[in-house]
């Protein structure tokens, strides 16, 4: 029998309900909640997610800055133009698009956006808040892999976890999360062994590689009633795809995501709620 379809639409919109009644909460005691974005570049992927993004927050009454920025811009303009946005009191979250093109330094950048505005979480002092169990805000993609998790009430506790991805955006915030939940992970990444036996061996897969050419997970590489995450988008024979297929894998999976559809809705949706906790952390700090 089928397993079931993880609607990322669907829970990001209930996600979405939920913001839209904290940013109603927030206005009625003066807080206008806003979300700066900084594109660098012209790349077409990065363009349609920052438009995306910047969709999602109107939907919800969230305010956007919009920054696009040229693709030459110099590490030192990009740093004044993060710190105008740090002292921006109007501001309550940052967010630069990544990649950055080759001349700029994603980790010098991140890492200057004010913790309380990082709605990425990807600054050292939010990432080692999590390592800790500590975490206002997580980075998006990651969370909002739990969330899913949570509206099938899904119990994680003791369960085998294969998270194959190993990046500060997804693979090591996601490492936490499941482990504060009591899962077993095992992070994979392009030097693993074995890594279908792994596959074949866990309770849930998460997947995010980006290259079909690299690799595909295929129903063969999971056991029966597995739970598989796709957290990859990419182009592939001009068709956007995950990492696996979901028409193949949801045959042999109890619950599978879809792309498009799954967990890339859920990125949106968690940086919304990040924007909100954003601007709440800020304003009970009177800032
Ligand atoms: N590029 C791809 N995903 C993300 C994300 O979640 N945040 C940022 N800043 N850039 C990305």
């Amino acid at each position: 029998m089928a397993g079931i379809k993880i609607d990322g639409k669907e829970i990001a919109q209930s996600v979405k309900d939920r913001v839209k009644a904290a940013v109603d909460e927030l206005k009625a005691q003066n807080i206008n909640p806003c979300l700066a974005t900084v594109l660098v570049g012209d790349n077409p992927a990065s363009a349609t997610y920052v438009r995306n993004k910047h969709k999602a927050c109107e939907e919800v009454g969230i305010a956007t800055k919009d920054h696009k920025l040229a693709s030459d811009i110099t590490q030192s303009q990009l740093n004044e133009i993060v710190d105008s946005l740090n002292k921006d009191s109007t501001v309550h979250g940052i967010l630069v698009q990544l990649p950055l093109p080759d001349q700029l330094n994603e980790f010098e950048t991140t890492s200057r956006i004010s913790p309380l505005k990082d709605v990425d979480g990807l600054t050292p002092y939010n990432a080692g808040l999590l390592a800790m169990k500590k975490a206002a805000l997580v980075a998006c993609t990651p969370s909002g892999v739990m969330e899913m998790f949570d509206y099938h009430n899904i119990n994680l506790q003791g369960k085998n976890v294969v998270l194959i991805n190993r990046s500060n955006l997804v693979g090591k915030p996601l490492y936490h999360l499941l482990l504060e939940r009591n899962a077993t992970v095992i992070t994979c990444h392009s030097k693993t062994k074995n890594l279908e036996e792994l596959c074949r061996s866990a309770d849930i897969v998460i997947t995010a590689v980006g290259d079909r050419n690299r690799f595909t997970l295929t129903p063969d590489m999971i056991k029966e009633g597995a739970i598989v995450i796709d957290v990859a988008i990419s182009r592939h024979n001009e068709k956007l795809v995950g990492d696996c297929d979901y028409d193949q894998i949801i045959q042999k999976a109890s619950f599978a995501t879809p792309v498009p559809g799954g967990v890339g809705p859920m990125t949106v949706a968690m940086l919304l709620k990040n924007t909100i906790t954003a601007a709440s952390l800020t304003s009970q700090l009177g800032q």
